[in-house]
């Protein structure tokens, strides 16, 4: 996935649009570039690697001009060269693209025909010919644009730049996001509404099949060959303040510490915790939902695990949990009027969304879980609940995460009530501790325990394997700890169901594999003790992640053990999430990776 941007102002465009880049940067940072016109003609800048070292090029060779198209990359098509960094120009056309033009190959066999000679490996190069052999054969360019989208297949965003044209940029989306910024006398083009929160809240996003002509006037709308449509302008909820990192070293530790209020914030979208009133989004507001099917990826998947035990336990309605990729090829057997729900932090993950359509095409109803408002997944479904976590920009999600995992267990509450399974007492205590989390997991993040994380996190990052343990709801919160681990300090992990470890896992415990073992004194805590057991006398080093009275019970000496505050087991996983994210940070800081942008990564991955 890779971060776009456009912009006609009347001011030098290349640091804004620089600046803009680097609000897009969790979307992709293996190489960037700039375009602009210059007395009639295109100048670019590019350079392989993050955006530091683009600064660098235009810091030697400042780029001129009031009108331009920027680009920082996450490579799909050719490695992360200079040649392959966008914008990619043929004649008198700039194009910055995100996404996948699937039949690039026969457009690229059509051209080479024709003598057009590529000077790069990607499928993006191909929209730059052809609009220019179009504009060179006498056609405006907004005529070729039209010309153009039919002929064009996959899941793509682009923005074009053409020479000659300085108050002009086509834009067009087909499953990628791209929204358009209205200013005083300026316009602009960016992936999403925070690459433009300090340019301008005035936002109109552009629907799937939409293309646009932008001047510094304002904007007109056409879909397909060219029949204009009307889009609303809408005011951005993104602050220019949000998009900061504050006083902390990275985005990932911000968004770590915004947890609390990221829980109560959702919980709130959900349930209000003193009258209980629930707002159940439809279409799990119906009188009967004979099954629900959660479909996710990485993490928003494992926010899905946990959510499967609440929905069965608490509303007693059968939950499933599949992977969005191999979700989206299967011949699921699904009852009608059942419900799909779509957990996705950026609502863009093209996983995730094909899964949703695929859901759909099986007669299910669609609820999508995401963190962005306006997202592609949230327009495609039935229904959407928006966890409120605000911006996330650290590619490994961490907010994001605790908000899901919110938002799920307030609905799993409400609908219990709703469909008689749940007592009125036993969901009043849980949404009491529901409303307690935010200061429990204010308590965990309390400066006086860092040191003790860092001593933990001095070891992981040291170690070759980890092995993460636990037990139904702490199962998932294994999982995700290890994924935290691996993503960021690119150090092996594995999550494992506690009770599979005598299954052959076993075999890998010794002397140097640290096992992490997520253990609050919940129902599975006696069979995890056992488990626990079974480790140390392996020689596996114990870091156990419970509660007081679980390291009253388990405690032996040369154990790592975090006490946690003693919540009700039902809301432990949201809480024993914490310390897993912090685990991976301070291992991350300790190797000196970068937490925010990890190698290979991208925060939302829109190619399949
Ligand atoms: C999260 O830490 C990972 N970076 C990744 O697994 C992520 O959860 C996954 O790509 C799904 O993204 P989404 O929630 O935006 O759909």
């Amino acid at each position: 996935m890779c971060g776009i941007v456009g912009a006609l102002t009347d001011r030098p465009v290349a640091p804004l649009m620089l600046d803009a880049l680097r609000r897009l940067e969790y979307r992709g940072y293996d190489s960037a570039g700039l375009a602009t016109i210059v007395d009639g003609a295109l100048q670019r800048r590019r350079a392989a690697g993050k955006l530091s070292e683009l600064e660098g090029v235009l810091a030697a060779e400042p780029l001129p001009g009031t009108s331009g198209v920027g680009h920082t990359r996450w490579a799909t098509h050719g490695p992360p060269t200079v040649d392959n960094a966008h914008p990619h120009v043929a004649g008198r056309v700039a194009v910055v693209h995100n996404g996948i033009i699937e039949n690039h190959a026969e457009l690229k066999a059509e051209l080479k025909a024709e003598g057009v000679v590529f000077t790069s490996d990607t499928d993006t190069e191909v929209v730059a010919h052809l609009l220019d052999r179009a504009i060179r054969a006498g056609q405006t360019p907004q005529a070729a644009m039209a010309a153009l989208m039919p002929r064009l297949a996959g899941a793509f965003a682009f923005v074009v730049l053409v020479a000659g044209e300085d108050d002009l940029l086509l834009a067009a989306r087909r499953a990628s996001p791209l929204a358009l910024g209205i200013g005083d006398g300026e316009c602009f083009v960016g992936s999403d509404a925070v690459a433009l929160a300090p340019l301008t809240r005035r936002i109109v996003y552009l629907e799937d099949g939409d293309w646009a002509v932008v001047r510094r006037a304002g904007v007109q709308v056409f879909r397909d060959a060219g029949v204009p449509v009307e889009r609303p302008e809408q005011v951005s909820t993104v602050s220019a303040a949000m998009v900061g990192k504050g006083n902390y070293r990275h985005f990932m530790e911000k968004e770590i510490h915004e947890q609390p209020e990221a829980i109560a914030h959702t919980l709130h979208a959900v349930l209000d915790p003193g009258t209980g009133a629930a707002t159940i989004p439809s279409p799990l507001d119906a009188d009967h939902v004979p099954k629900i099917t959660i479909v996710a990826a990485g993490t928003s998947y494992y926010a899905g695990l946990a959510a499967r035990y609440w929905l069965e336990s608490l509303a007693g309605i059968a939950t499933e949990v599949e992977l969005a990729s191999e979700f989206r090829d299967r011949d699921a057997v699904l009852p009608p009027g059942g419900v799909a729900i779509a957990v996705s932090q950026s609502g863009e993950s093209l996983d995730t969304l094909m899964a949703i359509r695929r859901a759909k095409a099986l007669g299910q109803k669609t609820l999508a879980i995401v963190n962005v408002p306006e997202s592609t997944i949230a327009r495609e479904s039935d229904g959407v609940l928006l966890t409120r976590a605000g911006p996330e920009f650290g590619v490994a999600s961490t907010k994001a995460t605790t908000a899901q995992l919110t938002a799920f267990c307030a609905l799993a509450i409400a609908l219990g009530r709703k469909h008689g399974r749940l007592s009125e007492e036993r969901a009043s205590a849980l949404r009491i501790a529901l409303t307690g989390l935010p200061g429990r997991v204010g308590e965990v993040l309390r400066q006086e325990h860092e040191g003790q994380f860092m001593r933990i996190a001095h070891d992981l990052a040291r170690a070759r394997d980890v092995l993460y343990l636990g037990r139904g709801l702490s199962y998932p919160i294994a999982l995700e700890g290890a994924l935290k681990l691996k993503e960021i300090t690119y150090v092996h992990a594995e999550g494992y169901a506690a009770g599979e470890m005598k299954h052959g896992p076993i075999a890998l415990i010794d002397e140097h594999m640290p096992v992490v073992i997520v253990a609050p004194t919940d129902g599975w805590f006696e069979k995890t003790a056992s488990n626990v057991a079974e480790v140390r006398a392996r020689g596996g080093r114990v870091i156990l992640l419970t509660d007081a009275a679980g390291a009253e019970r388990l405690r032996e000496s040369n154990d790592h053990v975090i006490v946690l505050p003693t919540v009700d087991p039902v809301v432990a996983p949201i809480l024993y999430t914490v310390p897993v994210q912090l685990l991976a940070y301070y291992a991350a800081v300790e190797k000196g990776t970068d937490a925010d942008q990890p190698r290979n990564l991208a925060k939302s991955v829109t190619v399949e």
